[in-house]
């Protein structure tokens, strides 16, 4: 592939958690309408499109992963018409907009499970999700005492939640009992689904990125799974169960979406919508080709990059392998950071980051509060940096551009997420990046995250920030030269200036020890891995008739023979 076909091909998404990202009615709670007052702040970092965490109406057990409603807009958040406007402004300045689906499983809330939970065995209404009878307990005394197969939760626990202590039933939650996974053999649910994408495709939503889609599809027997190895982490039990984890059944429920966008398309000419699936498909390219097509998803996520130490070879691989896609015509769809994950400048700032054999997600489960920040921003500058010149498109998480690091001290009475709850502490989960942004240094208006109304005070956030977390505010980093929200906006535009007019070929080359560099036709990019300065071979091939266009510490662009450490430099020749 050459040429640029769609426009999410290249496009830079920014990722917006809508709880945190800015509150208009001073409820302590982001919402529609301050994402809409902050359109031209996205604008002028340069972004092409803006995912919207699920904002549908939710208990927010799992905030918005469990969704009651999938044609509504959760009260917290807006209405229908707060949506729209949303819409508009965001068209007005460019910006698309993608949602979030969320096809494994709904809320307990949701109204057919409400209706599951009151049919009984054997139902049409039961009959959209997973309800089977549970086994013998182990004296014999309930023949339904234990779950039906042996399956645990992604977030902790059992898989399975008995309906009641009379009924002979359970059901089936991938994550949590609050989010009941659906059977999509099933043909309301199927079409249920279609209509959801349409629903939204109408509005004028012009994709989805598609939650969890590895557990979608099980072995219709449903078997018990094989034993783990010795020492797997409770929380990775879920993902190595080979009834429920990239099944082949799978496959159908996305042609099946991918039909419905087709056929959206064909009756609406103009409309270039797409889905990204959302699974952590690392080391596994082939995985990737088997979704990623033109019958399925458009696009999903290279989790490579986010989960490579801080390490050239394990860099390295994770940029050859997601561009590998490229083989079976499709781009890579990098990203660092997402809602999910300790953030960048906290993993990469851990001394284990240089550990070859660490992985440097994950929120559910790293505790280690050893964290040189100053290094980790320095790192993730760099990365930024090198992911930015590379082909394909690339997602950010709100605040990344202000280099916000993990919190990791949300006292333990304050943390929301499930995963903390489900494992009873024993995981902090995944608070510390949700936390609400810092628009200004001020603290009575949560660090310019709410919009105090005159008469109110100032409210509580939902999760509590830091009181240093003024310091990385937008206000104190705007024009400054040098700050990482500065970085962003150059690099985006670097992007667009030098890196995307290169076409979609690129190929990780060799420039010497501790340096990791990418060719991308006159584009060469270099990223020093290493605490120390590197004095580049400015004869060699790549870099000889080369000018630098771009580093990542702005005044080492006057020595090009020197990558300083951690840091990347553009060169084009
Ligand atoms: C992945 C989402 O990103 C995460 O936030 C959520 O908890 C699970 N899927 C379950 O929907």
């Amino acid at each position: 592939m050459n040429s640029e076909q769609h426009w999410w091909q290249n496009a830079v998404v920014y990722q917006v958690y809508v709880r945190s990202f800015a509150d208009a009615n001073g409820d302590g709670v982001g919402d529609l309408a301050g994402i809409r007052n902050r359109v031209d702040y996205l604008a002028a970092l340069g972004v092409d499109a803006i995912w919207l965490n699920p904002c549908y109406p939710s208990p927010q057990r799992d905030h918005g992963y469990d969704v009651a409603n999938y044609l509504a807009i959760h009260d917290e958040y807006g209405d229908m018409d707060e949506f729209d406007a949303l819409l508009a402004e965001a068209g007005d300045h460019g910006i698309k907009i993608l949602m979030d689906l969320v096809p494994n499983h709904c809320s307990n809330d949701y109204q057919w499970f409400v209706d599951a939970l009151a049919a009984p065995a054997g139902s049409a209404e039961r009959a959209r999700f997973y309800f089977r009878d549970g086994r013998p307990s182990d004296d014999g005394a309930d023949p339904h005492g234990n779950p039906p197969n042996n399956w645990m939760a992604a977030f902790g626990g059992s898989a399975w939640t008995r309906v009641a202590a009379d009924d002979p039933q359970w059901y089936l939650g991938t994550f949590t009992p609050h989010q009941p996974d659906f059977d999509h053999t099933n043909l309301d649910v199927q079409q249920m689904f279609a209509e959801v994408l349409e629903f939204w495709f109408d509005r004028g939503v012009e994709g989805f990125r598609v939650d969890a889609i590895s557990p979608v599809g099980k072995d219709a027997n449903l078997p018990d799974a094989p034993p783990v190895a010795d020492g797997t982490d409770m929380l990775q039990v879920t993902w190595e169960n080979p009834f429920t984890v990239f099944r082949p059944e799978g496959h159908d429920v996305w042609r099946r979406f991918r039909q419905t966008i087709n056929d959206y398309m064909e009756r609406h000419p103009g409309r270039d919508l797409m889905m990204v699936a959302e699974a952590y498909m690392n080391g596994r390219p082939d995985l990737m080709a088997a979704f990623v097509n033109d019958g399925q998803f458009h696009q999903a996520f290279a989790f490579d990059l986010l989960l490579s130490p801080w390490v050239k070879s394990e860099i390295e691989r994770a940029i050859g392998d997601s561009l590998d896609i490229m083989r079976i015509g499709s781009t890579p769809t990098w990203t660092l950071n997402n809602h999910d994950v300790q953030r960048v400048v906290t993993r990469l700032g851990r001394a284990s980051a240089t550990d070859p054999n660490t992985v440097t997600n994950n929120a559910l489960v790293v505790r280690d509060s050893n964290v040189d920040v100053d290094v980790g921003e320095r790192r993730s500058r760099a990365l930024i940096s090198l992911a930015m010149a590379l082909p394909g498109s690339l997602y950010l998480y709100m605040g990344e551009e202000l280099g916000l690091p993990e919190v990791l001290d949300v006292p333990a009475d304050r943390r929301e997420d499930p995963v903390f709850h489900q494992t009873n502490g024993e995981r902090i989960g995944r608070d510390g990046c949700r936390i609400p942004l810092p628009w200004t240094d001020d603290p009575t208006s949560a660090f310019g995250f709410s919009t105090v109304p005159s008469d109110a005070s100032a409210p509580e956030p939902w999760l509590p920030q830091p009181e240093w977390w003024g310091q990385s505010a937008v206000t104190e980093l705007d024009g400054v030269e040098g700050s990482t929200l500065e970085l962003y906006r150059e690099l985006i535009a670097a992007r667009r200036d030098h890196a995307t007019p290169q076409g979609l070929v690129a190929a990780v080359i060799q420039l010497g020890d501790g340096l990791v560099a990418v060719r991308r036709g006159d584009l060469a990019v270099v990223t020093n891995v290493t605490d120390t300065a590197i004095a580049l071979d400015m004869s060699d091939p790549h870099l000889s008739i080369a000018t630098p266009v771009f580093a990542s510490e702005g005044a080492e662009m006057h020595t090009p023979g020197v990558i300083p450490p951690d840091a990347t430099i553009w060169f084009v020749s």
